[in-house]
């Protein structure tokens, strides 16, 4: 039976909760694995179907795999047994586009499938293929396959049309080994970019730059193994802080990196909530009524589009009419519908959605729709008066880890049925 996810709402959410290691540093840090042949010792790794898929992709690959305790990875990538991400594994986790740069750079050639679209846009890789023909790489495309060959990948200078994050990972891997110099402009900034080129320096590497739009990279001949503990997730940290905002609860939300939540902060702020940064922890409160504000989604440090969809839901029982804009991805507001059925107000025009707050939320029969949909559906159903039953929930179990059994704990009445 197909699992949902049952929540009766109106809860004060009020206590501490812990947040798990962020699933997009996670990724490409095991990709990275690849790049050496010694054991790669990773902590703090979260529990999330994404991680599994990732490790079932590596072991296909013949990286041995071994997870010694529930957060701990040792990944050895000796003998390579094949260079082909198939397609069965990367249509469940576009991410697994990630081993296509460290294959070829490590091995000299990598048969990747194509990711093809999912429900937040067509996605497309050509940038990461773009980089990689610039480093020297043949690419061909065969039968929704990418083919990639290169002897040895030599430095260059590397455009992106606009910031991708896994194009800039993929092309810092690559690099990393090339024969020379590289440039990446304008390359992402995100946390996890930064988390990526600790790592690679740790292992021999030569990254300058990572969180500025401008990564310089100077190719060395091999690269050693390395042990890291993976940053907080700073997308699950803001979903809790949305979820104790919604509430007017107290939470305080440990273990994350409040400079990685700037902008969220901010917004958090300005709709009303009382917002303290320590230096591990956000102190979540808010007893004033929820006020109206227009935001835009942005790549970092601007506002996160993995947090537009938690933003949405709080703004629905804000005091006023807020715009938002999803610039990042076009088609992200398939959660739209679904907080339509909960009484929201909400209209869209080409990406934009204007949305009229309402004093409360009806709790309903909703679907997921992607990974930060399913979160936003949550959130409201924490604030809506009745029961939310959530079905779909697959795409909540691939970037939250025990998410139930953290709300439950700060008050929530929720739980997984089937
Ligand atoms: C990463 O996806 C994240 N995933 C996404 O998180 C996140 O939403 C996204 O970055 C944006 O911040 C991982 O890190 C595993 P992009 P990514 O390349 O790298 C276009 C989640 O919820 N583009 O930065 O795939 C693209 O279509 C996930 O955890 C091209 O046109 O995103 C998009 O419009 C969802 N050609 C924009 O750039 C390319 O070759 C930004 O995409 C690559 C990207």
């Amino acid at each position: 039976m197909e699992q949902r996810i049952i929540i009766q709402g109106g809860n004060v959410l009020c206590g501490r909760v812990e947040v798990s290691g962020a699933k997009n540093a996670a990724l490409p840090i095991m990709a990275a694995s690849l790049l050496t042949d010694g054991p790669c010792d990773i902590t703090n790794v979260p529990d999330l179907v994404d991680i599994r898929t990732f490790s079932t992709l590596l072991q296909r690959l013949g990286v041995s795999v071994m997870g010694r305790e529930a957060d701990k990875l040792c990944l050895q990538a000796q003998t390579l047994s094949s260079c082909e991400a198939p397609y069965e594994l990367v249509k469940t986790m576009r991410a697994s586009v990630l081993v296509l740069g460290p294959l070829v750079a490590r091995y000299g050639q990598a048969r990747v499938s194509l990711p093809g679209g999912c429900a937040i846009g067509v996605r497309p890789i050509d940038q990461h293929l773009m980089g990689m023909r610039a480093l020297g790489a043949d690419i061909e495309l065969d039968n929704g396959y990418v083919r990639a060959r290169a002897r040895r990948l030599r430095g260059a200078h590397i455009r992106f049309k606009a910031p991708t994050v896994t194009g800039t990972e993929n092309l810092m891997m690559a690099a990393a080994l090339a024969d020379g110099r590289s440039r990446l402009y304008p390359a992402a900034r995100e946390p996890e970019i930064v988390a990526l080129a600790e790592v690679l320096n740790q292992m021999g590497g030569k990254v300058r730059g990572a969180g500025t739009d401008t990564i310089d990279i100077e190719g060395v001949a091999a690269l050693q193994p390395f042990q890291y503990a993976i940053i907080p997730d700073r997308i699950e940290a803001g979903t809790f802080a949305v979820a104790a905002a919604i509430t007017g609860g107290q939470v305080e939300v440990a273990g994350c990196r409040p400079e990685h939540l700037t902008a969220v902060v901010q917004l958090l702020r300005q709709a009303g909530a009382q917002v303290e940064a320590a230096d591990r922890s956000l102190h979540v409160a808010r007893q004033q009524p929820l006020r109206a504000l227009n935001f835009a989604t942005a790549p970092y440090p601007g506002v996160p589009t993995d947090m537009q969809a938690q933003m949405m839901a709080l703004l629905a029982l804000a005091r006023g009419t807020s715009s938002i804009h999803e610039t990042v991805f076009e088609n992200r507001l398939m959660h739209v519908a679904e907080l339509r059925r909960m009484g929201a107000r909400i209209n869209v025009r080409r990406n934009v959605a204007t949305v009229e707050g309402e004093p409360g939320l009806c709790g309903a029969d909703v679907m997921a729709t992607d990974l930060r949909a399913s979160a936003c559906l949550v959130i409201a159903g924490l604030a809506a008066q009745g029961r939310t039953v959530i079905s779909q929930v697959y795409h909540l179990d691939r970037g939250y880890e025990q998410i139930e059994a953290k709300l439950a704990a700060l008050g929530a009445q929720i739980w997984r049925q089937g």
